[in-house]
């Protein structure tokens, strides 16, 4: 039995962001915290707001995945953002380099970056981002959802996930405080998207130092196509960069591939 519940008059106390985190609100149940997020997503002055919730029922990931999590074992959540300025992929790249950061060393490793959105933990994953955007008269607005596995033992994971799923708390035996995390995760998106607004550059250096695929070999599956090759770095407008086994180099962009395990 844990105890820290989601509370939003525990997360904001001190919580001094600009943007991310400007309202929060909490769900004991919801079918998508995406699906909440984008009903705020209505109203300009709701960029920032933060919607966290204990349980899903149809959490999703990317490309039709489903997002599973028993009830206060993770942190699921999703930020309104209006009117940004920056591209999806680099959106992608900076939410990353955040959720890496708020996670930070757990034990003796850094939590690592698995292009386009895992976030691994002793070559684990243990948290996912999912980047929705939705452009309405050149203007475009973003869902970042972000699920963080904070509590769960391996037999929390379904069977098919087990060997490559893990917690916070899995990698470090303690019991993470998913309050103090949350306020890190919200601090941290806060930072680097006003990095990325101001130096791009600065993010895809910290992408490229937390990724675990620069220079090693990787299959990739892109509109019904595996590729094997290995990666080159990192475009922040197109993707991955790969330079594929008899087939010269190739970007291959984060809506339409996923990583062959
Ligand atoms: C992935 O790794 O495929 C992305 C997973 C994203 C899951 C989070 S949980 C909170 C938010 N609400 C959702 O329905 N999905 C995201």
């Amino acid at each position: 039995m844990h105890t820290d519940p989601l509370n939003p008059d525990l997360i904001t106390p001190g919580l001094k962001t600009a943007r991310i985190g400007s309202q929060i609100v909490v769900f004991a149940s919801t079918a998508s915290t995406n699906d909440i997020a984008w009903h705020y997503a209505a109203k300009k002055a709701n960029d920032g707001l933060t919607v966290f919730a204990e349980e899903q029922s149809a959490g999703r990931g990317r490309t039709g995945n489903k997002w599973l999590s028993s009830t206060g074992q993770s942190i699921l959540c999703s930020i309104v953002l209006m009117d940004e300025k920056l591209e999806p992929e680099m959106l992608t790249l900076t939410s990353a380099v955040a959720v890496a950061s708020a996670i930070g060393t757990c034990g003796k490793n850094h939590a690592k970056i698995k292009w386009p959105n895992d976030i691994l933990l002793n070559s684990k994953k243990v948290a996912g981002i999912l980047v929705e955007s939705k452009i309405s008269r050149g203007k475009k607005n973003y869902v970042l959802g972000i699920g963080i596995n904070c509590h769960q033992s391996p037999e929390n994971f379904d069977e098919h996930i087990r060997p490559v799923a893990t917690s916070i708390d899995s990698e470090t035996g303690a019991n993470i405080d998913r309050i103090s995390l949350c306020k890190r995760l919200l601090i941290s998106l806060d930072e680097w998207l006003i990095t990325a607004a101001a130096e791009k550059q600065t993010v895809i250096d910290k992408w490229l130092e937390l990724n675990t695929q620069l220079h090693s070999r990787v299959t990739l599956r892109h509109n019904n196509r595996t590729f094997t090759g290995v990666v080159l770095g990192i475009d922040p407008q197109k993707g991955l960069i790969v330079q594929v086994e008899g087939g010269g180099v190739r970007i291959f962009d984060a809506d339409h591939t996923s990583n062959v395990r």
